[in-house]
């Protein structure tokens, strides 16, 4: 969890302690969560036991918490994000449990624990994904409109960035890239939509709900199609140079699955200086808040020093 030691020190120049932020913003979700969905016991109870599972696994909660930070950054509370931070947490999670299945990755760990197919087969796992998709947007439905921005239009950007021509155009052509070797545009490409498409997506729903400028929404954009990008270069660093303990989920599995990645195509070494780039770029983007984004900042850099 990033709530250990290596973040308590706290940023020197702007007194945020990154890891005591991430705590709290975890347990805002998770209480979120809890209160927003249907109850474990709710018939049938499988699949909501199916959904929660997964969704307490222990994830790093890394997209709502940039949702949340940058509703802050552009001047709003914490709360104005909610709905938009859950939401985009129970896409996310309904991905990997997808992303798991043996037709996909076919991966048996997950945050730490057995994958959704694992513990519930595989035909559970593919209903608790199909209704962690749909409780998202019944979730972000009853988010507050702001002045500059209606409910439908948040409902629209998340659907845009889910969809068949970013979240899972990016899975499609992940598939279809197996075993290939595909130009270095195609794995950017890929990346951008399984991974930038969402992050990015968060914090722009995060600054929406907060009624940002459309100054501050391009500044958002910029910073998380970088991070995004980042984000997904570093998992696949992680998924060579971490153990499976270590990250919660089977290492090596990329080289196994002849998967696509920037240290299959590139190296370590240069995959390593992408990142740092793409972080710098992202960091360029925040100037924009004159100060006001402490947290994205250090969340972009513990993005890209973190260890799983
Ligand atoms: C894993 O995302 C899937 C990718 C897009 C690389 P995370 O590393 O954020 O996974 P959790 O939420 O912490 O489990
Ligand atoms: C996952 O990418 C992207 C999505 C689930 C949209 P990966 O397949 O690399 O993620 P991990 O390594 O299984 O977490
Ligand atoms: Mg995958
Ligand atoms: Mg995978
Ligand atoms: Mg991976």
């Amino acid at each position: 969890m990033p709530g250990n030691k290596k973040q308590n020190a706290g940023d020197h120049k702007t007194g945020l302690d990154l890891g005591q932020y991430l705590q709290q913003v975890c347990r805002l979700v998770d209480r979120g969560l809890d209160r927003l969905l249907p109850r474990a016991t709710a018939k049938p109870p499988t699949i909501h036991r199916a959904m929660r599972y997964s969704l307490y696994a222990g994830g790093k909660r890394m997209r709502p918490a940039l949702c949340l930070a940058a509703a802050e950054a552009c001047g709003g509370a914490r709360q104005d994000a909610l709905h938009a931070a859950c939401a985009v947490e129970c896409i996310h999670t309904y991905s990997l449990i997808h992303d798991d299945l043996p037709a996909m990755d076919n991966d048996d760990f997950r945050r730490g624990k057995p994958t959704n197919h694992k513990v519930f087969g595989e035909g559970i796992a593919i209903l608790a994904g199909d209704a962690l998709l749909t409780a998202a947007f019944a979730i972000l439905a009853q988010a507050p409109a702001t002045a500059r921005y209606s409910t439908r239009e948040l409902v629209q950007e998340l659907a845009q960035a889910s969809g068949s021509q970013k979240l899972i155009a990016g899975q499609v052509a992940d598939l279809e890239a197996e075993g290939k070797s595909i130009p270095l545009a195609q794995l950017k490409y890929i990346h951008e939509c399984k991974t930038s498409a969402l992050l990015c997506c968060a914090v722009r729903l995060g600054g929406m709900s907060a009624n940002c400028t459309p100054a501050q929404l391009q500044a958002l954009t910029d910073f998380g199609y970088n991070v995004g990008l980042a984000f997904q270069i570093i998992d696949d660093i992680l998924d060579v140079t971490q153990t499976s303990e270590q990250l919660g989920k089977t290492a090596g599995k990329d080289v196994a699955a002849r998967k696509a990645t920037y240290p299959a195509m590139v190296g370590l070494p240069k995959s390593q200086a992408i990142a740092r780039q793409l972080t710098d770029r992202a960091f360029a983007a925040l100037r924009q808040f004159k100060g006001q984004a402490a947290a994205l900042e250090a969340m972009a850099t513990y993005l890209l020093k973190r260890d799983k």
